[in-house]
């Protein structure tokens, strides 16, 4: 199970690269694509079972990979593990924070506990990994990171919470980009629209069928996108033709972000309106 990449054999030789939640789906791919590309890529999430098959088919296909177990929310966690790698390995040279998760609701509800845990993981776990990463490895000798985030541009109705976090580490792609510039790291995200794959699997099969429906339908390219194509958008991030690329946000979307209306309006008449001049308006009876 050879990785066919776009890019150029050996482009990620002797590079050190991490990819968070890569046992399974996006980061799954991402890690075949940049292991097929000479990387020697560390694996990293709660699932030792996905980890240890996805190294496994990458070690087979003749890659370079090693995985470890880590909850990302935990800070701990998560110095302990960079520290390991940067032991192990000599340094890390680039990051992939893929690593995250949501459940579809609306907003109202949302209760606390799901809230948090959902912006635990997208962004505060994703900031704890940045930072070691960071003070451990790349404020010495530079290096590429890549969020891997959601496609946001009109909010996420349905999934309020991954889209404040997504907004959020966002943001923080801006803010690092110029905090660590100075250092020699660059700092992206990709957006990805609707991809097949695992990460839909992962939803309630009755919502997820209506709502891919009505989604297909609303993509200029009229169709979802593959794991591959956030994989390779990825890969042209970290590398050297992204040289002059940092705090930017690259939607990977089919164009979908251009045209969809993400939440069915319901009838209502609960909109008044304002004018200034009208008799009628409470603001005349004073
Ligand atoms: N993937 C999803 N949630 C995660 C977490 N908390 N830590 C590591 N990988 C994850």
């Amino acid at each position: 199970m050879q990785y066919q990449s776009i890019f150029r054999p050996n482009l990620f030789q002797d590079q050190t690269i991490l990819v968070t939640g890569g046992g399974t789906g996006i980061g799954r791919v991402i890690a075949h694509e940049l292991a097929s590309l000479g990387g020697n890529l560390i694996i990293a999430s709660r699932k030792e079972q996905s980890l240890e098959k996805t190294c496994r088919e990458i070690s087979d296909a003749g890659g370079r990979c090693s995985w470890h177990t880590v909850n990302i929310r935990q800070e701990e966690d998560v110095e302990k593990l960079i520290e390991e790698i940067v032991n192990a390995h000599g340094g890390l040279d680039m990051l992939v924070n893929n690593a995250g998760g949501q459940f579809p609701s609306p907003a109202e509800h949302i209760k606390q506990k799901g809230w948090h845990a959902v912006i635990e993981t997208n962004l505060t776990g994703t900031f704890n990994v940045t930072r070691a990463v960071f003070n451990k490895a790349m404020v010495k000798k530079g290096g590429s990171i890549v969020n891997i985030v959601a496609e946001i541009r009109n909010g996420f109705p349905g999934m309020a919470h991954t889209g404040a976090a997504r907004a959020g580490v966002v943001n923080l792609t801006k803010t690092l980009a110029v905090e660590w510039a100075s250092r020699g790291v660059r700092i992206n995200s990709i957006a990805p629209g609707v991809i097949d794959g695992h990460g839909l699997s992962q939803y309630d099969p009755a919502f997820m069928k209506s709502y891919i429906d009505s989604v297909r339908a609303a993509i200029p390219a009229k169709r979802l996108g593959t794991e591959s194509e956030i994989a390779a958008a990825v890969t042209f991030l970290l590398s050297p033709a992204a040289a002059y690329i940092t705090g930017e946000t690259i939607r990977v979307d089919g164009g979908w972000s251009l045209w969809h209306k993400p939440w069915k309006l319901d009838d209502h008449n609960l909109s008044n309106s304002f004018d200034g001049f009208s008799a009628d308006d409470e603001t005349d009876k004073t």
